[in-house]
């Protein structure tokens, strides 16, 4: 049985990574979840996992090597699926160190403890061992708003935030285990993913909770920022078949051919609510297009982010499969019926956030 070590697996794409492997292969992996359980790290995103023999989770900080080390000792670890990571460039502006902490360092820990497992005394690696580690579009900076450039595998990396750095920073050094020790690894470079468990601090989600709840839907700038959205389940196949497919050593973009410019996805989002709520509903009654508030832009914003798939489509045959009309309605109906979830996750910390994230905008 193969036997996967997911980091960041309670998180947004992690968790619904987690759900896609085991619809796929059920009881033919194992799966060992490793996160720190920050803000962001959820673990009912995964509550109908317990008690699943092949499913364990540990709760661990991907910077602590003796940790890191022990799971690869106590297990013989076939995969690794590296998400964990800090993942909003609004927070990495307001306090960059841990990204730069979690997201290079982390990454370095996760590398060495996997070399050290998995290299051979000839300084070859064991036969069939991967390490996949999940980045973004964001390091390669920002595309020109006209329409018809595009993010290659072969695009120099440009990156503006401290996110997309510190992300642009954990890819060169996988890359250059890669160059170096012939690392089995490949890198995956990521549009912005939506679907569910995503939290309330990025677009879709704050837009989905403030709209239902009458709140103002703060648009940076002009709105017309534009990003390429990807369907969650469409990633984690693209993961999946990166690692079993294609050429160890290589990168690949994973992009969803759909690009909207931030307001246009503010008005799908407050079209389809008003169409899917029922009209007895209270919610309803606060769903307005008054509720739409331009505020302050995000410093050093990006102004669009369009990935060319070609690689993955030639070398993998992997093509986004849904399209934004019909991920947009899941999603929206999975946060209307998961409104405990959306409760839950903005108690607390998520309050404060808010205010510090929005008081002056
Ligand atoms: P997320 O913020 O929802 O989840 C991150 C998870 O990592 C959380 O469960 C958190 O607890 C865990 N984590 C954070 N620091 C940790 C640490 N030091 N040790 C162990 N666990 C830790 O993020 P996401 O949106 O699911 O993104 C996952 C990965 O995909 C990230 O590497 C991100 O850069 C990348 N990515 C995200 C998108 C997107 O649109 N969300 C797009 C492209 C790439
Ligand atoms: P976000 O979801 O934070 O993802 P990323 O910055 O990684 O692309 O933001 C998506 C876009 O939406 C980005 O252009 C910033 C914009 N935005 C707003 O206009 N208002 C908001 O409240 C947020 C969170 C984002």
């Amino acid at each position: 049985m193969r036997t996967y070590l997911v980091t960041g697996g309670a998180g947004f794409i992690g968790s619904n990574y987690i759900h896609y492997m085991f619809r796929k292969y059920d009881n033919e992996i194992r799966i060992i979840n490793v996160d720190k359980l920050t803000y962001a790290g959820n673990l009912e995103n995964l509550k109908d996992l317990e008690g699943r023999d092949n499913y364990t989770f540990v709760k661990a900080d991907i910077c602590d090597k003796e940790a890191i080390r022990k799971i690869f000792a106590e297990n013989d670890i076939d995969r690794v699926v590296h998400f964990a990571a800090e993942s909003h460039v609004d927070r990495s502006i307001k306090n960059p160190e841990v990204f730069v902490q979690t997201n290079v360092l982390g990454t370095l820990v996760m590398l060495n403890a996997a070399k050290e497992a998995w290299e051979l005394p000839d300084g070859t690696f064991k036969e069939g061992k991967k390490f996949l580690h999940v980045s973004t579009d964001e390091v390669y900076g920002s595309l020109p708003d006209d329409g018809k450039s595009y993010f290659y595998e072969t695009t120099p990396y440009d990156p503006h935030s401290p996110y997309s750095a510190s992300k642009a920073s954990s890819d060169f050094i996988v890359k250059s285990y890669i160059d170096t020790y012939k690392f089995p690894a490949n890198i995956t470079n990521t549009s912005n993913n939506y679907g569910p468990y995503q939290f309330p601090e990025k677009l879709i989600p704050l837009i989905i909770n403030n709209a239902l709840a009458g709140k103002d839907l703060p648009v940076y700038g002009d709105g017309k920022n534009i990003r390429d959205w990807l369907y969650v389940d469409d990633h984690a196949k693209g993961i999946d078949m990166v690692q079993e497919m294609g050429q160890l050593g290589q990168k690949y973009n994973i992009g969803g051919h759909n690009e909207r410019r931030n307001i246009q996805i503010i008005h799908t989002i407050l079209d389809t609510l008003l169409e899917i709520l029922p009209d007895d509903d209270p919610r309803k009654k606060n769903v307005s297009y008054d509720l739409i508030k331009y505020v302050e832009d995000r410093k050093g914003h990006d102004r669009r982010y369009a990935i060319a798939p070609d690689k993955i489509k030639a070398e993998i045959d992997w093509e986004p499969e849904t399209c934004f009309e019909e991920g947009i309605k899941k999603t929206i109906k999975w946060y209307l019926d998961n409104q405990d979830w959306m409760k839950n996750v903005t108690s607390g910390d998520y309050q404060k956030y808010y205010k510090d994230m929005y008081q002056d905008k």
